[in-house]
Formats: C-alpha cells, structure tokens, sequence
C-alpha cells in the first residue's frame, strides 16, 4: 500500500477532472487525477462535439486553446429543418455571440498534454474502488498495477461520470434524484465526407430526429433517431445514409453525399439531477451530478461549468481560508443545471417524433416548430440558451 497527499484528489480524466485539475494548478493549488482508463482510450473516446462560447473563453484564458483557435469551427447559426425547408437561428445577430464545433476528445487531448507538459502526471489505468470519510478526513483507495493505494486529500472531487463509484459512496436517503426517460435513442456515425451544410442542421421528421454536424471540412458527424435498444447491427451503411437522406430531404433538393463511415455508436437519451451535489469534503461534478439529452450539446459545457464554480470556491478556501463559496458549491451549479436541464428536454421534445403521438400532440409538435423559427422573440430565447447562458459570477479566466 503506498500512500500520497494531495490537497484535491480528483476521480475521473473526463472533460470535467481534467479542466479541474488544470484551473487548479494555475492556481497554485495541487491535485492528483485518477483515471481507470488508458490515456489512448480517454483521448479516443467519442462523444459531445459544440462548445459554448464561455466553454471557450475559459479553455482560451487558461492557455489550452491554441489548437482549438486553429482548428475549431466558428459557426454563427444552426438550421431548423421541418416539413422540406430549413429555418435559420442567426447567433450573431439575435444575441451577438457564436459556438465553436471542436471534438470533446480534442479537448480532452489538449488538458492532458497541458498538465503532462508543467511536469504533473496523470494516472491512469489507475480506478478508485472506494473513497471514505468524506465529511472529516477525505480518503481514496485505488488499484494501479493490481496494487492498492490510498490518498489523503483536502477535498474529493467526484469527476467520474454517470457510472462512477463516488455518487453511489453518499448513503441512499441522503440524495435525491430527479430524472426522465426518453423512448428513443441516438444512432451516430463519423463518415470522411465534407459536411454538406457548414453549420449544423436539426432535422424533425414523420420519421424520427436526425443531426447533421461535423468535426472537420473532410469529415461529417451524422445521428439519427433510433430505438433506445437498437441493434446497431441492424444498421449497415447503406440503410443509415438512406434513412438520413429521406429524413433531412428538402423540397429544394438537399444532397447529402456519402462517404465511408468509420464510427458508429449507440447514444441513449436521459434527464437526470442528483442533489444535492456536496457532502462534506465530497464535491460532484459534471455527469456523476447530472446527465442531460444530448440535443443542444449541454452536457460538456455543463461539465466545465461546475468546474468553474468549484475553482472559485477552492481558491477562496485557500487563499482567504473562506468556506463560503464552497459551501454554496450546490446551489449555485444547480441553477444553472436546471436551466439547461428545461432546454435540452425541451429541444428534445421539440425534435423528436414520439412513438403513439396523438393528431393533437402532433399539431402542437407542429405549432411549436413553426412559432420558435417565425417569432424573433422564441428564436432568440433559443439562441441564448445554445450558445450558453451568460455566467451568474465573474470567472477566474
Ligand atoms: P466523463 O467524460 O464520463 O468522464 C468521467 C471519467 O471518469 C471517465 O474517463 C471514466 O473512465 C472515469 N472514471 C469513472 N469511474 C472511475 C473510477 N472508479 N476510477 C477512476 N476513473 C473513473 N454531450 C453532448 O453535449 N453531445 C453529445 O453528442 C454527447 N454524446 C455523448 C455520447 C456518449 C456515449 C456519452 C456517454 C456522453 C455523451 N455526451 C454528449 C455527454 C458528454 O460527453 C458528457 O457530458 C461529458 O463527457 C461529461 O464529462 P465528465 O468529465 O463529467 O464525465
Ligand atoms: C453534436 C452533438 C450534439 O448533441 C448536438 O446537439 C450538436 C452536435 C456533435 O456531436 O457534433
């Protein structure tokens, strides 16, 4: 058993532990970073792709967004698409601002080469099996090399997803969960084919969802609505670009090209809020808190937002031996949580075609498509959401 000290020991090298531990460092503040995984497999994984502008303005501030200014791709609108005609949402001229389409894994490439690079490691393949005495003297017991290890810390942040071991460590009874189920799923692919739009299109048909989005101007990322246990066998290429094809057609005549699709994956569709998001020294943070709807890209952003609140509160801590800030930890990560929970479950609802939808949902479905892309009012409430609300205190970058 060796053992370590560190002030904040984080679970998890997601989006949400890595941009901890690197805010943190700049702040002086020392951290160690589990992670059960390779370094391979957490910088391959993929998954969410849309930034927000202040997900950017806090990667940029914090030195890791050099590759991300070359290569991520600026888009001032998204596309609406629904009965054969597109429908623009113009960011820049409803609410001034913009997104930026750059791949989660990127970003997660970017953070570890940022702490590797000022002589701090990661571990990896290193999984937290138990943590105790959260309330008092923090602990962490982890298996490297088949070998146990404990780490005393200051703080625990739980960074380590929707399946990690420190939410189920709080006692049932002391959580309280919210959730919802959706009946359907996402099936995506990553195809070498230019995008054939340069901004991202959000397609409502009789026959289910479909996205259109990109990674780079070679390769497209395409989902479709699919059954929450769909077999992806099911699914060979062909039938996937026909079904898209029928789905994002337009009455002047969209061409979605094909091209050879080299990922393909299974996304399921939940709502999901534990609270509160603190227990003592126990802080959790971005998917082992809470879980959005993939539509409208919330769920990194999200991520980084509670990692924003809780440098504040630790900066506080030791700097000003404050506790204050710390001690609001939930309540202000919650407030922004619940609003884009109401978002992405109302994109979600909005986008989606529900399986025994009577003719009165279904003309309300419709209403609803046509007011949010025919009033100024709706369309800028839902351009000041995707493009992220504005922060409710001022940021340390
Ligand atoms: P994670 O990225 O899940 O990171 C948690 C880390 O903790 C993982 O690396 C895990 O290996 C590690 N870990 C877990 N348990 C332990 C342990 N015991 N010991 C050590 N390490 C541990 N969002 C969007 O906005 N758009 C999308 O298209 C989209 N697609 C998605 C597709 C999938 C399949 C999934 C699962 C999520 C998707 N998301 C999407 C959501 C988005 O990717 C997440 O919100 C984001 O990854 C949250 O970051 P996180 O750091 O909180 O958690
Ligand atoms: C992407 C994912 C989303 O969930 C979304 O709403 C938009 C884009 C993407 O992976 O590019």
């Amino acid at each position: 058993m060796a053992n370590l000290r560190t002030q904040v020991g984080i679970i998890g090298a997601g989006p949400a532990g890595l941009a901890l531990a690197h805010l943190l460092h700049l702040q002086g503040i020392e951290s160690v970073v589990l992670e059960r995984h390779t370094r391979e497999y957490v910088e391959t994984r993929v998954r969410a792709g849309v930034l927000e502008q202040g997900t950017v303005d806090i990667l940029c501030g914090s030195g890791v967004g050099e590759r991300l200014k070359r290569e991520g791709l600026q888009h001032e609108g998204v596309e609406l698409r629904f009965d054969g005609k597109g429908h623009r949402i113009d960011f820049q001229e409803l609410v001034g601002k913009s997104i930026t389409v750059y791949a989660q894994q990127e970003v997660v490439k970017d953070l570890i080469a940022a702490r590797l690079g000022y002589g701090v490691p990661i571990y990896f393949e290193a999984e937290a099996i138990r943590i105790e005495d959260y309330q008092d003297n923090p602990k962490i017991y982890y298996l490297r090399d088949s070998q146990n290890h404990e780490i005393a810390c200051d703080f625990i942040a739980g960074c380590d997803g929707f399946h990690g071991i420190c939410r189920p460590a709080v006692p049932e009874g002391q959580l309280q969960i919210h959730e919802r189920h959706y009946p359907f799923a996402w099936l995506g692919i990553l195809a070498h084919v230019p995008p054939a739009s340069h901004e991202l299109i959000y397609t409502y048909h009789e026959r289910g969802f479909s996205l259109l989005s990109m990674r780079s101007p070679e390769v497209s990322r395409l989902y479709l609505q699919c059954v929450p246990d769909e077999d992806i066998e099911k699914w060979p290429d062909d039938r996937i670009w026909e079904e898209l094809r029928t789905r994002m057609a337009t009455r002047e005549g969209f061409v979605l090209k094909d091209g050879p699709i080299f990922q393909k994956g299974i996304t399921p569709m939940r709502s999901f809020v534990a609270t509160p998001m603190q227990f003592g020294k126990l802080f959790l943070l971005g998917d082992a808190a809470h879980i959005v709807p993939p539509t409208g890209a919330k769920g990194l952003n999200l991520a980084v937002a509670d990692v924003r609140v809780l440098t504040r509160g630790l900066v506080e801590f030791y700097k000003h031996r404050n506790r204050e800030l710390l001690s609001q930890f939930t309540e202000r990560c919650l407030r922004r949580v619940w609003k884009c929970q109401r978002f992405s479950w109302w994109m979600t609802s909005m986008l989606h075609r529900f399986p025994q939808e009577d003719s009165f949902s279904h003309n309300i479905h419709h209403a609803e498509l046509d007011y949010v892309t025919s009033s100024r009012a709706a369309s800028t409430s839902l351009a000041e959401n995707y493009v992220g609300l504005p922060f409710d205190t001022p940021g340390l970058f």
